[in-house]
């Protein structure tokens, strides 16, 4: 072990001398404390070091251990269901053992390595074996099967041993290879390496999220890349939550950054009692929490990301659809900044440091849909809030990382003022992935493309026929014209609002989406041919089965469809009894 002496104090940065030898991003203990540290530069005055757990009160002269390896996480079973801190320390289980304040320099093993899991072998003596090679599974929840795999650095051979079906602890030996390996149920792997896969494969399939507005106008897909800038109270982070709940995916590695602490209370106390839709099982059986709320030190708010991406890798690895939400990346820039700031780097733009566009690079070029090492297809979708400064969206965080992700669900100020949730907006966000979604929704329902175009025209078109009605009013558009607010309308109320407090319409499942936007969509076709067969706009606005095409969302459960069709077949006769009675007999 080398040891060093610490020479400066800069708030959560320190200086060491003698440590010579030491590595770049290598682990240190600080201090007599011995808090977790990092050291993210070496040069002529010594070590720098970034320290993850409050250092008040430390001074030069303290004594610095380097522990000889990269900051890096332990991957195994037991990791779901259990809340961490940014340096992957288990919240619940140091709580347990020191209480609510967690002392500095309070040590826990990532998991319990006294707990035993059940394996079950699945490759047998004289197979290959390589990097990823899936040597056995263990049952890690109800909904999750995990598969033991050999790590990415194993030196290829042939299984020399394999332990039989049985019960093991984390550090137990379960395979041996005749190249000299032998493979435990955990691994280890340092945060700042992507954990390498074999090639990038075309995100072909969403990533359903049960929000209508995003799996049918903005999708995302399996292994995508997506923000969601708002400013101050606009629905980050319920749009976060909503995602983390019921997206398709198989893994959620939730990560929250620099929030307020009632944020993260909300997700630790909301969670577990969430069943998902698709399983009936509780939700936290597939998520791993870390939090790292803004009065923790901010050292350790910026490797929490890197933390929360590295556990994706390895489920990823594992051959699963695994979605990060981290919120808010915002807060995650401003701990670069701080951090930079300390370190007397020169700054860039408002202050953030000139490396921060790379970062943001690193960070979302660690999504995507690859086939892993073992062979298996695995994706990341990676879904960062953005918190611009007074919701001014020319700010360099939301600059940069819009040149990184290919899904912008820009949340609308005005629409959040008049409660409409999700705030997503349909003008300015867009999906890059429409295109290669095409395919999968042409095996679901090939009328989605169609409709999707027709409602955005539709609700662009509006937008421009608000500016006209601002002016001079509703009164002297034509009724083509005003039937485009009518439908829009309808569009708004009764698809792309979705309360995330609607017991029935917070989640959305795609057909019931499908089946919405086309009931509303065959109103306006019949509604134009009504107009043009000479009908009066007024007769059809007061048709009652308008109002009730805007409750459907909420009246209609998932496994429901039929009442929408039932409310089409309604339009229908209601546009037939139209077309019988002569407009002016009926004179309204
Ligand atoms: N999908 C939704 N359904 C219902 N209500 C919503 C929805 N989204 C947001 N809201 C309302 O808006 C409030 C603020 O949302 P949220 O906390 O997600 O905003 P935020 O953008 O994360 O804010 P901050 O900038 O403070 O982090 C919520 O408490 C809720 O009342
Ligand atoms: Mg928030």
């Amino acid at each position: 072990m080398i040891e060093g002496r610490i020479t400066r104090v800069m708030g959560p940065v320190v200086v060491a001398g003698g440590l010579g030898g030491v590595g770049l991003f290598d682990v240190v203990e600080v201090g007599e404390a011995r808090l977790a540290g990092e050291v993210i530069k070496m040069d002529d005055g010594g070590a720098t070091i970034q320290v993850y757990e409050d250092n008040t009160g430390m001074r030069p002269g303290e004594i610095v251990r380097s522990l000889g390896v990269p900051l890096s996480v332990t991957l195994g079973p037991g990791l779901l269901g259990t809340i961490y801190d940014g340096i992957q320390r288990p919240l619940e289980r140091l709580k347990a053992s020191s209480g609510s304040f967690i002392a500095a320099g309070t040590k826990s093993e990532s998991l319990p390595l006294d707990s035993v899991w059940d394996f079950a072998p699945a490759a047998s003596v004289g197979d290959p074996v390589g990097p990823g090679t899936l040597l056995g599974v263990v049952r890690e929840t109800e909904l999750v099967e995990h598969r033991v795999m050999a790590p990415p650095g194993a030196r290829p051979g042939r299984v020399s041993r394999i332990a039989p079906r049985g019960r093991y602890a984390l550090r137990d030996i379960v395979a041996s290879s005749d190249a000299g390996e032998d493979f435990r149920l955990v691994q280890e792997w340092p945060v700042r390496r992507p954990r390498p896969s074999r090639r990038r494969l075309a995100p072909t399939e969403p990533l359903m999220t049960g929000l209508r507005v995003i799996d049918i106008l903005f999708p995302i897909s399996k292994g995508g890349t997506a923000a969601i800038p708002g400013a101050f109270g606009t629905g980050k982070t319920m749009t976060q939550h909503a995602l983390a709940k019921f997206c398709d995916a198989d893994i959620i590695v939730y990560v929250g950054c620099g929030e307020r602490g009632n944020e993260m209370t909300e997700v630790l106390t909301e969670f577990p009692h969430l069943v998902d839709p698709r399983t009936g099982r509780s939700i936290m059986e597939r998520t791993v929490l870390i939090a790292n709320t803004s009065n923790m030190p901010v050292a350790a708010r910026e490797v929490s990301i890197y933390t929360g991406i590295t556990l994706a890798e390895y489920y990823r690895d594992m051959g699963y659809d695994v979605a990060v939400m981290a919120d808010s990346t915002s807060r995650w820039a401003e701990a670069l900044r701080e951090l930079s700031g300390r370190l007397e780097e020169m700054p860039a733009e408002e202050g953030f440091p000139a490396y921060l566009p790379t970062r943001l690079a690193e960070f979302y070029e660690r999504g995507g849909r690859v086939e892993t090492l073992g062979g298996r297809p695995g994706s990341i979708s990676i879904i960062g809030a953005v918190s611009p400064p007074g919701g001014d969206f020319s700010e360099p965080v939301t600059q940069h990382t819009k040149r990184f992700i290919r899904c912008f669900w820009g949340l609308d100020k005005d629409l959040a003022y008049a409660r409409h949730y999700p705030a997503i907006s349909w003008i300015d966000s867009y999906s890059e992935y429409v295109e290669e979604l095409k395919d999968w929704w042409d095996g679901v329902d090939p009328a989605w493309f169609a409709l999707r175009s027709r409602a955005m025209e539709l609700l662009k078109r509006e937008q421009r026929l608000q500016q006209i009605v601002r002016l001079i009013g509703p009164d002297a558009l034509p009724d083509e014209q005003r039937l485009i607010l009518i439908t829009a309308d309808l569009l708004k109320n009764g698809f792309l609002q979705q309360s995330s407090f609607d017991e029935v319409d917070r989640f959305c499942s795609p057909r019931k989406a499908i089946l919405l936007i086309r009931a509303i969509m065959d109103f306006h076709t019949r509604a134009e041919a009504a107009i043009k067969g000479g009908t009066p706009l007024p007769r059809i606005a007061s048709l009652p089965v308008r109002e009730r095409l805007s409750r459907l969302k909420s009246e209609v459960s998932n496994e429901g469809a039929e009442g929408i069709e039932a409310a089409m077949r309604e339009v229908a006769a209601a546009f037939d009894a139209i077309g019988r009675a002569p407009a002016a007999e009926e004179g309204r």
